[in-house]
Parts: structure tokens; C-alpha cells; sequence
């Protein structure tokens, strides 16, 4: 599939086939998709532990949790689960990255001016920031980048994809053997599509002009109707949900895969397991 129309095509896909197995050199190709995506300071703090069902060890397995918030049945369906964290530790060494971005040519015009710059005025800001850089915004933002190339190559390589928060997930952190310190992301379930690929046609989006705005943010950006139509043509903007077959396509997967019929009925068991963790570390999510 053309990466246009993986764009067109991305849209989280629930049901997956749980009988069919991922081809390890199509998750090795998302992994190298989030390799590249920039990062500030080319820091790279993204991680990802992927779970392959198939050669999963029992300790693994049972440390995957029954639910999450809202799609339980997703994780028992997934032959393939990538867990993304993000290591607080790269941050630390984000000097070591900037002097290689200099040596790549990537940043500033003179080595030997760069890097006495580097250790001289930047890498100190960077260091007296410390905290603050840790409370998450450009951290977790580009972690978010490279999930994201990850989620568009899943696409080209044509399979089903979805991000999940996990709530509960003390468990899986200790069996998958991540630092204390690391922060785990989201889960990403990954397999082929048991639902049709437009999984019910394109989902519920603000309106551009609500969300995107031109020289002053109360002045919206103009949407031109030809470039929209240009899109359309290549597929980039398809279909609005549901499609007429949708909820009969619904009840067909739920039977098929038993699944239970209200969304998140069955994550009952993960608001139990968030219970359980709050009381085993108050005031700690
Ligand atoms: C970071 C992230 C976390 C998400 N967590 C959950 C979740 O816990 N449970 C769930 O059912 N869906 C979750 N979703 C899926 C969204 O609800 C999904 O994006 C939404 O249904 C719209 O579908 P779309 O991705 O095709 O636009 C998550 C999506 C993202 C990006």
C-alpha cells in the first residue's frame, strides 16, 4: 500500500484477527519507523518491548492485563502487543546526543565553535532545566512521533493497529523487566484486520476551521473546497462513519469473536486491577 493511502486508511482497528500472526519482519519495520522520527536534543527516550503471543513466555502472558480502559477484548484478540515507555535515563545523557548531532553536521556550521558552545552554554540550561524537562511535554510529545511513524508503516504494511492506555499495568512493568523510573506510554495492539478496512468508514473529527487557524488564532485557516476535493480523489479523506453495513458488520465481530455486546463491558476487570494497584501504592497512578 502507498503511504498516501495508509494515511487515508489510519484509523484505529479494533478487531483483529486473533488466528493469524504477525510477520516479525513487519513489526521490525515499525520499530525502525519510531527509530527515526526526531526527538529534541535527538535525545530518543522512546522505547518499545514488543510481546509476540506466539513465543511469549506463560509469565509474560499472564502479566497482560484483562482489559484497558475502554476495549478489553482488544488485548486478547492481538497476536502481536508493542508496549511503548519512555526511559527518564536517556534524558540524562542528552549532552552525549547533541555533541553527536554536531559531528553529523546536523547542528550548528562550525564543529569546534558548536561543541564549546554545547558544553559551555546549552548543556548546562539542559541540565539546571532537569525537572521541569521531566514532567512530560516535548518528552512524550516526540515519543508520540514515533509511535506515530510506527502506526503508519503498520498501516502501509497492511495491517490493523490501535493504541490503548493502561491503567493498570504494575504487573506487566516488572515482568517485562522495565526501570522503576521508566514510564509506560500505551500499549499498541497490532495484527490483520478481522473487521473490512474501512473499519466503518472515517471517524468523528472537529471541524478544520475549529482547529486550525492563520497569522492570529481567532482568524481560522481558509479551507479551500478544491484542495479538500484534491484529497478525496487520492483517498486521503474518505468516507464519513458509520457506513450503512456498519452495526450489522459490529454484530457479526462480536459474535465471531465474542465479545461482549456494550463497548467496555468487559474492562470490568481492569477496574478492579486499578483498584487493586492504588491501594498497593497510594497516590501513585
Ligand atoms: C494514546 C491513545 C490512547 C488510547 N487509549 C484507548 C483506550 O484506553 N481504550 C480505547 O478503547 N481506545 C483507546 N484509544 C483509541 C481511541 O479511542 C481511538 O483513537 C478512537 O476510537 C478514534 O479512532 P481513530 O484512531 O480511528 O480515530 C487510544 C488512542 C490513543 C491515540
Amino acid at each position: 500500500m502507498e503511504l498516501k493511502e495508509a494515511i487515508g486508511r489510519r484509523r484505529s482497528i479494533r478487531f483483529l484477527a486473533p488466528y493469524r500472526p504477525v510477520e516479525r519482519e513487519k513489526i521490525q519495520k515499525m520499530l525502525e519507523a519510531a527509530r527515526q522520527c526526531s526527538f529534541w536534543g535527538n535525545v530518543r527516550a522512546l522505547r518499545a518491548t514488543v510481546i509476540e503471543k506466539a513465543s511469549a513466555s506463560q509469565e509474560v502472558l499472564d502479566a497482560i492485563p484483562e482489559g484497558s480502559a475502554l476495549g478489553g477484548f482488544q488485548l486478547r484478540l492481538a497476536p502481536v502487543i508493542i508496549v511503548w515507555w519512555l526511559d527518564w535515563q536517556a534524558v540524562k545523557v542528552q549532552g552525549d546526543r547533541l555533541h553527536e548531532l554536531v559531528e553529523a553536521g546536523a547542528a550548528g556550521i562550525d564543529k569546534n565553535d558548536s561543541h564549546r558552545y554545547l558544553d559551555e552554554k546549552l548543556i548546562p540550561f539542559f541540565a539546571a532545566a532537569g525537572d521541569s524537562l521531566k514532567t512530560g511535554g516535548m518528552t512524550e510529545m516526540d515519543c508520540g512521533q514515533g509511535i506515530a511513524h510506527a502506526t503508519l508503516v503498520a498501516f502501509e504494511e497492511g495491517l490493523g493497529t490501535c493504541l490503548l492506555g493502561l491503567p493498570a499495568h504494575k504487573k506487566l512493568k516488572t515482568v517485562l523487566g522495565l526501570p522503576e523510573d521508566s514510564k509506560l506510554l500505551c500499549v499498541q495492539t497490532v495484527g490483520y484486520a478481522a473487521e473490512q478496512p474501512e473499519a466503518g468508514g472515517q471517524r468523528p473529527r472537529l471541524p478544520f476551521e475549529d482547529m486550525f487557524s492563520l497569522n492570529t488564532a481567532d482568524n481560522a485557516f481558509p479551507r479551500d473546497g478544491k484542495v479538500v476535493e484534491e484529497l478525496e480523489r487520492a483517498k486521503l479523506i474518505q468516507a464519513q462513519a458509520p457506513l450503512p453495513w456498519r452495526f450489522d458488520e459490529l454484530k457479526y465481530l462480536a459474535k465471531a469473536l465474542d465479545i461482549a455486546p456494550i463497548f467496555g463491558e468487559e474492562s470490568d476487570g481492569i477496574v478492579v486491577a486499578m483498584m487493586q494497584e492504588m491501594q498497593d501504592t497510594p497516590g501513585k497512578s
